[in-house]
C-alpha cells in the first residue's frame, strides 16, 4: 500500500468512527499498537493547529504530548511576535513550527527535524488530505467560519470556548458538525476536572434538596487610561491584520485591538461574559442538567459598559436570568471565586475550579451510590476528545453542550446591552415579542466572508 493510500484508508476510518460505524461494531480500524508501538504511523491522529497564540500554544503542547499524535501543520496570521498576555511570550506561527520541530527532533533523537508545516491561511491547512483533526484557538470571532469549513472538510475539532460569537453562528456550527459527522469538543476544560464532577454530581443527586439559585460572578475589566485617547498605528510586519479581522468589520489597527485584548471588543468578544463566563455558564449547566436547553428568562441588574477609550465590550458584569423550573442565576460583579454558589432546599454547594465546600460540611465526603445519576468521566480533555474520535462517540463537551453554554453568554450579553428583561424561547433560540433582541442574535459578516 502507498502511502496515499494508507493516509486515505485511516482518514475513512476515522471518518468511519465518527459516523459511529467503528465505535458501535468495534472494528479494529486502527492498528493494534502491540504490532507498531502507539507511536507508529498508522496509529497515529494527524494534527493541526490554528491559531497559536496564548491559549493555542498551551492547545498546541497538550496534543504534541499525547502518544498518538502528530502535529502536522501549524497556522497563525501572525509570523510571530511579542505583545500577547504576558511579556514574556512571544507566539506565532514561526515560535510554533519551531516548538514542534524540536520537539520531534529530541523525540527521535535526530539533531533535526522538519515536518511542520505553517500556514498563514486556515484554508490552505483545511486542504490537506492527510490531516484528521484540527484545533481552534483564534479569537472567538473566527470560530464559527473555521469550524464549519472544517467540518466540511472532514476533520475532527477540537474548538476553544466560548464556541461561538452569536447565537446564530453556535447553530450554524452545530448543524455543520452533525451534517459531516465529526466529532468536535469545546475547550470547556472544567468537564474534565474530577472535583468539578464530583460536585455537580451531588446537586444532580439532590444532596442539596431543590436548587433554587445559582450565584456567580465575574470580574470587572480594568479600563486602561493609556487608551483613552488612542491612535491608529501601522500593522507590524509579518502581521496579516485584514485576514485577522476577517468576518469582522474594518476597523484602524491598533495592538491592544487583536493580540489578547480582543476579548474586550464586541466585535470579536463579549468581554468577561464569554472569557470567564463561558467556563463559568458551563459548569452551570452541567450542575442543573439543562444541556440540551437554557434559561427563559434573563435581565439586565444594572451592567456598565465603557463611554470612552479602545475596549467597547462590557465592564462590570450584573444580571439575572432564571429557567423554566424557577432556578435562578445571579451573576455580580465581584464575589464568588469558582463556577459558582448553588443553594438548595436542603444545603449548598460552591464548586470551586477544583474544589468543593458543602453546607453541611459533610455532604463533601458523600459517595454517589450505584444506581443515582454518574456523569461522564474524563480525566484530561484532551486525551478525552482523542478517545472520542477513536471511539467514534460523543467527547465529554460536544457541540451542543458547547453551544448551549455560549448562548448564556450571548444571552446576558444581549440583556445587558439592552439594559432590560427579555423572555427567551431555548427550544426555538427567539426572544419572545422583541424584535430588536431578534435582531443580535446575528451579527453581519465583513464580505467575502459568510458561514
Ligand atoms: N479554555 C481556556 O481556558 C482558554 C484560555 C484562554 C483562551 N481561550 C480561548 O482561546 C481563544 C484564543 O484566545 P487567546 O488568549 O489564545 O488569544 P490570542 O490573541 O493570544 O491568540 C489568538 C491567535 O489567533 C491568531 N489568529 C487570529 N485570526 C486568525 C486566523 N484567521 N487564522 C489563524 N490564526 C488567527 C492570532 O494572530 C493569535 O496569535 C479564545 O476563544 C479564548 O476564549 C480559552
Amino acid at each position: 500500500m502507498n502511502n496515499e493510500t494508507r493516509l486515505s484508508t485511516r482518514r475513512s476510518f476515522l471518518r468511519g468512527a465518527a459516523a459511529g460505524t467503528a465505535g458501535v461494531c468495534g472494528l479494529p480500524w486502527v492498528v493494534p499498537c502491540s504490532v507498531f508501538g502507539s507511536a507508529a504511523p498508522s496509529n497515529r491522529i494527524n494534527v493541526g493547529c490554528i491559531g497559536t497564540g496564548n491559549m493555542g500554544f498551551s492547545d498546541l503542547q497538550s496534543l504534541m504530548n499525547q502518544d498518538d499524535t502528530q502535529i502536522l501543520a501549524v497556522c497563525d496570521v501572525n509570523r510571530g511576535s511579542g505583545g500577547y498576555k504576558t511579556a514574556t511570550q512571544f507566539l506565532g506561527r514561526e515560535p510554533a513550527r519551531k516548538l514542534v520541530d524540536n520537539y520531534y527532533a529530541k523525540k527521535q533523537r535526530a539533531g533535526t527535524y522538519a515536518g511542520c508545516a505553517a500556514y498563514n491561511d486556515f484554508r490552505e491547512l483545511l486542504a490537506r488530505a492527510d490531516i484528521d483533526a484540527v484545533s481552534i484557538t483564534t479569537p472567538d470571532h473566527w470560530h464559527a467560519i473555521q469550524v464549519i469549513q472544517a467540518a466540511q472538510a472532514g476533520k475532527h475539532i477540537y474548538c476553544q470556548k466560548p464556541l461561538s460569537l452569536t447565537i446564530a453562528e453556535g447553530r450554524a456550527m452545530v448543524e455543520a458538525v452533525r451534517r459531516h459527522k465529526v466529532i468536535l469538543q469545546t475547550g470547556s476544560q472544567y468537564r474534565s476536572v474530577e472535583r468539578v464532577r464530583f460536585a455537580c454530581e451531588l446537586i444532580r443527586n439532590g444532596r442539596i434538596g431543590q436548587v433554587r439559585r445559582v450565584v456567580t460572578s465575574l470580574p470587572r475589566h480594568g479600563l486602561r487610561s493609556d487608551l483613552e485617547a488612542w491612535t491608529p498605528t501601522p500593522v507590524p510586519d509579518g502581521f496579516d491584520y485584514d485576514l485577522w479581522l476577517g468576518p469582522a468589520p474594518a476597523a484602524p489597527y491598533h495592538p491592544h485591538r487583536c493580540l489578547y485584548t480582543f476579548r474586550f471588543f464586541q466585535d470579536y468578544a463579549c468581554g468577561e461574559t464569554t472569557n470567564t463566563g463561558a467556563h463559568k455558564f458551563d459548569v452551570i449547566q452541567w450542575a442543573l442538567g439543562t444541556d440540551h436547553t437554557g434559561p427563559v428568562e434573563i435581565k439586565d441588574l444594572g451592567s456598565e459598559f465603557p463611554t470612552t477609550g479602545l475596549y467597547d465590550a462590557v465592564s462590570t458584569i450584573h444580571f439575572r436570568a432564571r429557567y423554566a423550573n424557577g432556578v435562578e442565576l445571579i451573576c455580580t460583579p465581584d464575589g464568588v471565586g469558582g463556577p459558582g454558589r448553588f443553594e438548595g432546599t436542603e444545603g449548598v454547594v460552591e464548586v470551586g475550579w477544583n474544589s468543593v465546600r458543602t453546607e453541611p460540611e459533610s455532604l463533601v465526603n458523600t459517595v454517589i451510590g450505584p444506581n443515582e445519576i454518574h456523569l461522564d468521566q474524563s480525566r484530561e480533555h484532551k486525551r478525552n476528545f482523542l478517545d472520542a474520535i477513536r471511539a467514534g462517540r460523543d467527547p465529554i463537551s460536544p457541540i451542543e453542550v458547547g453551544h448551549r453554554s455560549a448562548t448564556i453568554c450571548h444571552l446576558a450579553n444581549i440583556a445587558m446591552r439592552l439594559g432590560r428583561k427579555l423572555r427567551w424561547n431555548p427550544d426555538e433560540e427567539r426572544f419572545l415579542g422583541d424584535d430588536q433582541a431578534n435582531r443580535l442574535l446575528r451579527k453581519p459578516l465583513r464580505a467575502p466572508w459568510h458561514l
